[in-house]
């Protein structure tokens, strides 16, 4: 259960949290002052604190500092007035977590919040090593036996107690966010902050100013100053996922950066000093990238000091039933159901299936498998057909070379291009119900184009739940991501986009 502080002396702006906020999983606590929030957050040890400035009595930014003395990672937002931005950077200076304009636009709002909270669980939620995590309720295991899992591991142990950058590479789906958690865990900054930017998820002319903030006025819609991740990061530790996708000239002031630990914001030559340390990720063979000079060969070596390498789940298939077990206690967990075991037979087949989306793949599975099973063993039959079905044995006998490269693409394979007939897939009767009651609802609306409209929100709903995230969403459609962006724009969706 996620927990939120609000901190604001206008009843008001209370009430519109509570009504805004009133979810099943988040609860939520008010206080009309920033000493009453100081004593409820003792108590009540809140995932995210949201504040306002201007207060009576202790200030917002009083407030902070305060908190700041004994806690130095919780997130906490501050709400300003509009134009109130210096205020806005010393807060950021003081280690808040972002700040919002009042009046608050919504979405923006509500956005920002559930990143908070993501950024809370980051930092807070354990990664352990070991194989047998019953026991431990709120923790994260990094599963694996298999030596090259040891091997990473033992780099893991080597490496977090340094400031040495770290490049994490493996295909989607090995586990590189759950290794960039588990190095800043361990690490000496642990105390600090944890930020993670996806750079596949924001578009390439923002994520400059993402990074390093940009003055108001310096392009166009920069309409107030904005402190960077890099700034905000100051003292902790910055995780860049899919570094790949990051455009030349933002490259150039990266390696800038991870050089002389100084930059500058967009608009503006004053250099900023800042202690960051930097764990990148990346799905994109890099070496390759570097070669046809998409990627700056210096900044490659910068970040490529200690290189961590997650195999893919089929070269360590010992690791399968390990993992498996280990998914089956969290979903019985999660479902609060008694556990399940496994078939050999079905266990088998995920033995011999080839993972192309790896350990994510498989836990999706596994869900699924827990859902749909009727007894208290998950049988053959309760995995999808592409595991067992005659495709998925083929392709276990097909070259290494080959199942590398389609592996390497970087969607996953749509049904029609990888030659499994999606008729041989036939609907579950989830969906059977979802079309049943799409066409009783279409039928009353025979003036609306149904399958426009269902392309159209199966996109945008995609983008939504991945938080805009293009690569991931092409995989989640079963489509390429050329496709998902000829989809984009003919049906004009614009990404919601935080240029404030
Ligand atoms: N060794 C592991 N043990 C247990 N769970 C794992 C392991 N590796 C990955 N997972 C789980 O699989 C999922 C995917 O992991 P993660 O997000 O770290 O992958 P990724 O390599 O960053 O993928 P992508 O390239 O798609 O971003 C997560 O739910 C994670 O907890
Ligand atoms: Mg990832």
């Amino acid at each position: 259960m996620d927990k939120l502080l609000v901190i604001d002396d206008e009843t008001d702006v209370r009430y519109a949290f509570k009504r805004l906020f009133d979810m099943p999983d988040l609860e939520m606590r008010m206080a009309s002052s920033g000493e009453e929030g100081l004593s409820l957050l003792k108590e009540f040890q809140p995932n995210v604190v949201i504040m306002d400035i201007r207060m009576n009595g202790m200030s917002g930014l009083q407030t902070l500092e305060a908190i700041r003395q004994f806690d130095t990672r919780t997130p906490v937002i501050l709400m300003t007035a509009y134009g109130a931005t210096q205020t806005a950077i010393e807060a950021m200076k003081l280690g808040a977590y972002d700040y919002v304009l009042k009046p608050f636009d919504i979405p923006k709002l509500q956005k920002l919040i559930f990143q908070a909270l993501k950024a809370s669980r980051d930092m807070t939620k354990p990664v352990s090593f070991e194989n047998d995590t019953a026991s431990l309720d709120d923790e994260l295991g990094i599963i694996g036996r298999s030596e090259p899992m040891q091997e990473v591991f033992k780099l893991i142990g080597q490496v977090a107690s340094s400031d040495a950058t770290v490049l994490i590479t493996g295909e989607s789906g090995t586990g590189k966010e759950l290794v960039a958690r588990a190095i800043y865990q361990h690490s000496p900054r642990s105390e600090h902050s944890f930020l993670a930017i996806n750079c596949a998820a924001i578009p390439e002319s923002l994520l400059e100013s993402e990074l390093f903030g940009h003055e108001k006025g310096s392009f166009t819609g920069a309409t107030q100053t904005r402190v960077g991740k890099f700034e905000q990061s100051h003292h902790g530790t910055l995780f860049l996922d899919e570094i790949g996708d990051m455009s030349l000239p933002t490259q150039t002031k990266m390696l800038r950066v991870l050089q002389s630990g100084t930059f500058e914001r967009l608009g503006s030559n004053k250099p900023v000093e800042v202690d960051v340390r930097v764990i990148a990720a990346t799905n994109q063979p890099l070496e390759k990238a570097v070669a046809s000079k998409q990627f700056r060969e210096d900044l490659f070596y910068r970040l490529n000091v200690v290189r961590i390498e997650l195999p893919p789940l089929r070269e360590r298939g010992k690791d399968i039933p390990l993992l498996v077990h280990y998914f089956l206690r969290k979903f019985s967990r999660i479902y609060k159901q008694p556990e399940k075991s496994i078939h050999q037979d079905a266990l088998l087949a995920l033995q011999g299936y080839r993972w192309p989306g790896n350990v994510r793949e498989l836990e999706n599975v596994m869900q699924r498998a827990f859902v749909v099973s009727k007894g208290d063993i998950i049988l053959g039959s309760d995995l999808p057909s592409e595991v067992t079905g005659p495709a998925a044995q083929s392709s276990t006998r097909l070259g290494k070379e080959n199942l590398q490269r389609e592996a390497s693409r970087d969607t996953a394979i749509a049904p029609g291009e990888s030659g499994v007939d999606p008729s041989s897939n036939p609907a579950s009767d989830d969906i059977d119900a979802m079309l049943k009651s799409l066409f009783h609802w279409a039928r009353h609306h025979p003036e609306l184009p149904l399958m426009p409209m269902v392309e159209r929100e199966l996109v945008r709903q995609a983008l939504r739940e991945v938080q805009g995230n293009q690569v991931k969403a092409a995989r989640l459609l079963g489509m390429t991501r050329a496709t998902l962006r000829k989809r984009i724009e003919k049906f004009d969706i614009r990404q919601e986009i935080n240029v404030d």
